[in-house]
């Protein structure tokens, strides 16, 4: 198989692309590098089947030409940011809904007919059924990025029935592990390093979420992509379990030897669009047999260690933003 990754440089992307290579297969990740980091690549550069093309989706005659030749794209360039959506409103727009109509277009331009997209649980917005099953009704959203997201699923299954694609809608909670780069580890674990005496936490630190491990995630997509034969899949990853933004500073503080004063904002959420309570019903992908290797806990600690030992992440990171 010849995949092409569209943000292959990132965290999930560049974790995948290696996972690819490991299994035999050639790959193209196709990245502009906003968020993403050469580093990331430094494996996959060196494999004879990888080949990388720096490259905006928002440029559809380059994207066109890149994707030729390829058997399956993985959709998972994005604006990966939910926070600051209300800051920019177009970004999620041209970033999410944009760039995926452009990967469409050039694969339908190719006679390209199976992507993965990375969605995400922000899709439900504040739903009413815990845990979140894949049919629960969503009217209303809460974020520009879930918004934004939601209507790449849109144009990706009206693409597989209007052109007879093959699409695969992965909604993902919070995924953590090594080259995670953004999120609530790495927002406490910034802030802990600046000043291990006191920390501001989002909202009132009951916020109930779902976390997955990178390496749990890949291996769900790799098993639903091989196994379902439906024109439209649409499947949630996440943990059978939550715990609490207070739990995860817990946890964190733990392992650095910090007893921080906390300061809370307020409210039952972190920022506009926050849901309190992410929790989604994996017994889809469940059905297939997959169940996920590490704990919420675990996931969180071994994120926490990538992070102590690579400290340019975060002044990459930091320098970026
Ligand atoms: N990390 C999470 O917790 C999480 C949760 C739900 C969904 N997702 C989704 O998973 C995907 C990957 O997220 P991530 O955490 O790896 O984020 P990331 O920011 O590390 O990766 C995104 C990659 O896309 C690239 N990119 C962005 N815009 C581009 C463009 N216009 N053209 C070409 N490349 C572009 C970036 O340079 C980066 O390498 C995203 O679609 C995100 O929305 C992530």
């Amino acid at each position: 198989m010849h995949y092409f990754v569209t943000g292959g440089a990132g965290f999930i992307g560049s974790n995948l692309v290696d996972r690819l290579l490991a299994d035999g297969h050639a790959v193209t990740a196709y990245d502009n590098f906003s968020t993403g980091q050469r580093e990331f690549l430094a494996g996959a550069l060196r494999h004879s089947a990888f080949r990388l093309i720096e490259g905006d989706l928002l440029d559809l005659p380059v994207l066109t030409r890149a994707l030729a030749g390829h058997d399956f794209v993985f959709h998972l360039a994005a604006n990966a940011d939910v926070r600051f959506g209300t800051h920019h409103p177009r970004k999620d727009l041209e970033q999410n809904t944009i760039a995926t109509f452009h990967v469409l277009e050039a694969m339908r331009a190719n006679g390209v007919r199976r992507l993965a997209f990375s969605s995400t649980g922000s899709i439900y917005g504040e739903p009413e059924v815990f845990p979140t099953p894949e049919s629960c009704p969503f009217p209303v959203q809460t974020s520009l990025y879930g918004a934004s997201k939601l209507a790449g699923e849109g144009l990706i299954a009206a693409y597989c029935t209007g052109f007879d694609f093959q699409g695969f809608l992965f909604r993902f909670v919070s995924i953590l592990g090594e080259r995670y780069t953004h999120g609530h580890v790495y927002d406490f674990y910034n802030k802990l390093l600046d000043n291990p005496h006191e920390i501001e936490v989002l909202g009132n630190g009951k916020q109930r979420k779902s976390y997955l491990h990178v390496q749990d995630c890949i291996d769900a997509m790799l098993l639903v992509i091989q196994r379902s034969q439906r024109p439209v899949t649409i499947a949630n990853l996440g943990t059978d379990e939550y715990c609490c933004v207070n739990d995860s500073l817990d946890w964190i503080c733990a392992h650095l030897g910090v007893n921080p004063r906390r300061y809370y904002t307020g409210g039952e959420r972190g920022w506009i669009g926050d849901s309190p309570f992410i929790f989604l019903d994996t017994s889809f992908v469940g059905s297939f047999g997959w169940r996920p290797k590490l704990s919420i806990r675990a996931g969180i600690l071994r994120t926490l260690e990538y992070l102590q030992a690579n400290p340019w992440v975060l002044r990459r990171r930091h320098i970026a933003a």
